[in-house]
């Protein structure tokens, strides 16, 4: 195969090398997938409208997260289970977020440690993404960690009170033997593993931890535990935008977790704007879902996101191989977005496009 040059190739490439069931696993969405195509579909309903004669020798890609400059608006998303798709996983996707100097969400899934990601990445621009489990003693000992780490923020996903039914998980989808889900390690839960419980037996209970109680009650506790910033993942309306700002959170990322959970909610970029509007300046939104190419990235930046996040692209970077494939996607999109910026008219990311 020739080396890719475009989303569609790395996406072509991960589907021929990945195992079918990783690959169902990754690719697909929750029941019909109806969101999972109107993620992206939904960019294309929006066009552009150019200003020329604008001197665009020059423009600013920068942006900043939770107060870190960025280089450019991109950044990772979390996804679960890097080393599914390479052996180096979640180390190939650090380093090349670190070498593009964009941000890298880290999953709580993760098959890599947070102490062998920042070992691997220290200079890295590392969130990581959290869940508040039935026993919040678990959740506490892993924002502690990720605080001695030097982790700058935690995106708590909340719309994963149970979980969703997606289409690859029908399939007979379960953690390779060789993998673990490795934060959870060394924490009680896998202590507490009886003679002849396996690491299978380790993956089911940290899948049952997931919190069906949680509440917005939850918000005030995260935030008396730790002093880093704390960004709501999977807010899709602007009613519940509003709610979080009055429980002081520092950003919203609008998202609906790549589809994987709820088939039937809207296109991430149809309601960025509702919420944007909503939040009237109070906390930095973000979104994700769905982002393939420059002028999806500009669209988001519009409608007043001030970063995107990018998850399956990275998956297929990945598979494809490893960092350098993750790296390429992060170049393609910087490319894209530059020249989109500069065909756009605009030497600074404004909203009015
Ligand atoms: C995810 N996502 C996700 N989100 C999260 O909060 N914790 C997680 O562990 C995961 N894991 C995960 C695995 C896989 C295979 C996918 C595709 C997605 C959701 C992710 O953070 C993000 O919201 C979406 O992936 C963004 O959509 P795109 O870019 O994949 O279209």
């Amino acid at each position: 195969m020739s080396a890719p040059v475009s989303m569609k190739d790395y996406e072509n490439s991960a589907r021929k090398k990945l195992p079918k069931s990783v690959w169902v696993y990754y690719s697909t969405g929750a029941d019909n997938e109806q969101t999972l195509s109107d993620n992206c579909n939904a960019f294309s309903r929006y066009r552009l409208r150019p200003r020329v004669l604008n001197d665009v020798s020059k423009v600013n890609l920068g942006s900043t997260v939770l107060g870190t400059p960025i280089d450019f608006p991109v950044c990772i998303a979390a996804t679960g289970m890097h080393k599914m798709a390479h052996p180096m996983g979640e180390i190939a996707v650090v380093k090349a977020a670190e070498s593009m100097k964009i941000g890298y969400m880290q999953s709580i899934w993760a098959t890599t440690s947070i102490e062998d990601v920042t070992a691997a990445a220290p200079d890295a621009i590392r969130w990581f993404q959290l869940y508040i489990y039935k026993d919040r003693e678990i959740t506490k000992q892993l924002v502690k960690r990720a605080e001695r780490l030097g982790y700058r923020g935690f995106f708590l996903s909340v719309d994963t009170p149970v979980f969703g039914v997606p289409y690859g998980l029908r399939t007979t989808f379960s953690l390779p033997p060789n993998l673990s889900y490795e934060n959870f390690k060394d924490l009680d839960i896998s202590d507490g593993l009886a003679d002849g419980e396996s690491k299978h037996d380790l993956a089911e209970r940290v899948a049952s931890m997931v919190n069906p109680s949680m509440q917005w009650s939850d918000i005030a506790w995260l935030k008396s535990i730790t002093n880093l910033p704390i960004v709501l993942k999977g807010i899709l309306t602007g009613e519940m935008a509003k709610r979080a700002v009055k429980e002081n959170v520092d950003g919203i990322l609008v998202s609906n977790h790549g589809a994987r959970q709820f088939d039937g909610v809207p296109a991430t970029i149809d309601v960025l704007r509702e919420i944007v509007q909503a939040v009237d300046g109070k906390c930095e939104v973000y979104m994700d879902g769905g982002v393939r190419n420059g002028t999806d990235v500009i669209k988001a930046i519009a409608f007043g996101a001030k970063a995107v996040f990018i998850g399956r692209p990275v998956l297929w970077g990945l598979a494809h191989n490893g960092q350098e494939g993750v790296r390429h996607i992060l170049e393609m999109l910087r490319v894209e977005f530059k020249t989109a910026l500069q065909l756009i008219g605009n030497k600074e990311q404004s909203k009015n496009y």
